[in-house]
C-alpha cells in the first residue's frame, strides 16, 4: 500500500469530511454510495479486496489511477476526483470518489424494462419466442439511433489520441442514463492503456464479460481498442434487438445468441446489420474502428 499511495496520481481526500447520503448499489467490484460535501453529490465506490493478494490488488489500483489521471474531464464518461483509504470490515480498503451523475438506471435495465411477454404472437419486428410466450421490444428507431450515439461517442471519447485507454469491459450495464436519456461510460477497473499501434495487449486475466467479451479476449487474454469494438458490437445488438444472453455460459453460445440477433436486425435495419456484423468479426483486425463506425453512421444518413 505504501507503494501505492506513494506512486498514484490522484489525489487523496478524507472521506470523514463528507456526509454519507446513501447506498446506490453493489456490483462485482465493489459497493457504491453517495456522498456530499458542501452542496455537491460524489460517488463513492468502496473496493473489494476479497480474492486478490495484498500486493497485486495495490499494482492493479495503481495502473487504474493512472489511467483515471490520463482520462481528465471527459462529457461521456464518469469523472473521478480522487481516493481515500478507509476501514471496513477490519481490514483497509480502497474507495475510489467520482461524479455523482443522477441515473434512473444502467442500459441494461433500461432495454429489459422495454421487454413486454404476450401469450399471443402479432407481427412485430423484433418479436420472438421463448417457451411458449412471445417477447415483444418495444424501442422506437428514434431512440435506439439516439442511444446507439452516444454510446459510439463515449467509445470515440476514450479511443482517442489524447485519451488513448482501452475499456475492457464494454456492456450495457457499464452505461448509465439519466431521465433525458444523456448517459455516462462507467466502470474502469478492467481497462488498460492501448498500444501505440492500435494492436493487441497481452493481459493476464479476461477482462471482460461474458457474451460481451472479444474472442480473443476469452480465449487469449489479449485486449485492444478493437475487443471494445466488439463488445460495443454486442452491446448495439442488444440495444437493436431487445434480446440478451444473461444465461449463455460459454463463448460459443452466446455467440450463437448474439448472430441470432443480428439476423434479426439485418431483416428490419438492414444498414444497421450491416455495420454491426463488422463490428462482432471474430478477427480483430477485421473490425472498423470507432471513427469508422461513425463515419458509416453520417454517411448513411443515420445520425
Ligand atoms: N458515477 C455514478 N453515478 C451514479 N451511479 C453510479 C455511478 N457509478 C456507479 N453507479 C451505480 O453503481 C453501479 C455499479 O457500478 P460499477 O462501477 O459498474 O461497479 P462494478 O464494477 O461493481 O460493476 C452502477 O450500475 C450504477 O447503478
Ligand atoms: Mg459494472
Amino acid at each position: 500500500m505504501e507503494n501505492f499511495l506513494k506512486k498514484t496520481p490522484l489525489k487523496r481526500f478524507h472521506l470523514k469530511d463528507f456526509r454519507y447520503e446513501c447506498f446506490l448499489g453493489k456490483g462485482a467490484s465493489g459497493s457504491v454510495y453517495k456522498h456530499s460535501q458542501n452542496k455537491e453529490t460524489y460517488v463513492v465506490k468502496v473496493l473489494r479486496k476479497d480474492g486478490w493478494e495484498e500486493d497485486d490488488f495495490y499494482e492493479d489500483l495503481l495502473w487504474q489511477t493512472e489511467i483515471i489521471k490520463q482520462m481528465g474531464r471527459l462529457e461521456q464518461s464518469v469523472y473521478f476526483i480522487g481516493f481515500d483509504v478507509i476501514e471496513k470490515d477490519n481490514n483497509e480498503t480502497v474507495a475510489l470518489i467520482m461524479e455523482y451523475f443522477e441515473s434512473t438506471c444502467d442500459l441494461y435495465d433500461y432495454i429489459n424494462y422495454r421487454q413486454f411477454w404476450t401469450k399471443s404472437y402479432d407481427k412485430h419486428g423484433y418479436s420472438y419466442k421463448r417457451g411458449n410466450v412471445y417477447s415483444k421490444y418495444m424501442m422506437d428507431k428514434k431512440q435506439k439511433l439516439q442511444i446507439t450515439k452516444r454510446f459510439l461517442e463515449a467509445i470515440e471519447e476514450i479511443h482517442s489520441k489524447r485519451v488513448g485507454i482501452v475499456h475492457g469491459d464494454i456492456k450495457t450495464a457499464n452505461i448509465i442514463l439519466d431521465k433525458d436519456n444523456r448517459m455516462k461510460l462507467i466502470d474502469f477497473g478492467a481497462s488498460i492503456f492501448s498500444e501505440e499501434n492500435g494492436g493487441l495487449c497481452k493481459t493476464d486475466w479476461n477482462h471482460g464479460t461474458l457474451g460481451y467479451s472479444s474472442p480473443e479476449d476469452t480465449n487469449h487474454y489479449l485486449l485492444g481498442k478493437g475487443s471494445d469494438i466488439y463488445s460495443l458490437g454486442v452491446s448495439l445488438i442488444e440495444i437493436w434487438s431487445g434480446r440478451i444472453w444473461g444465461d449463455a455460459e460459454d463463448f460459443q453460445t452466446c455467440r450463437n445468441e448474439v448472430l441470432r440477433a443480428l439476423r434479426m436486425i439485418e431483416k428490419n435495419d438492414k444498414e444497421i446489420g450491416t455495420i454491426l456484423r463488422k463490428m462482432v468479426n471474430v478477427n480483430s483486425k477485421k473490425r472498423p474502428k470507432i471513427k469508422t463506425v461513425i463515419s458509416y453512421f453520417k454517411e448513411k444518413n443515420l445520425f
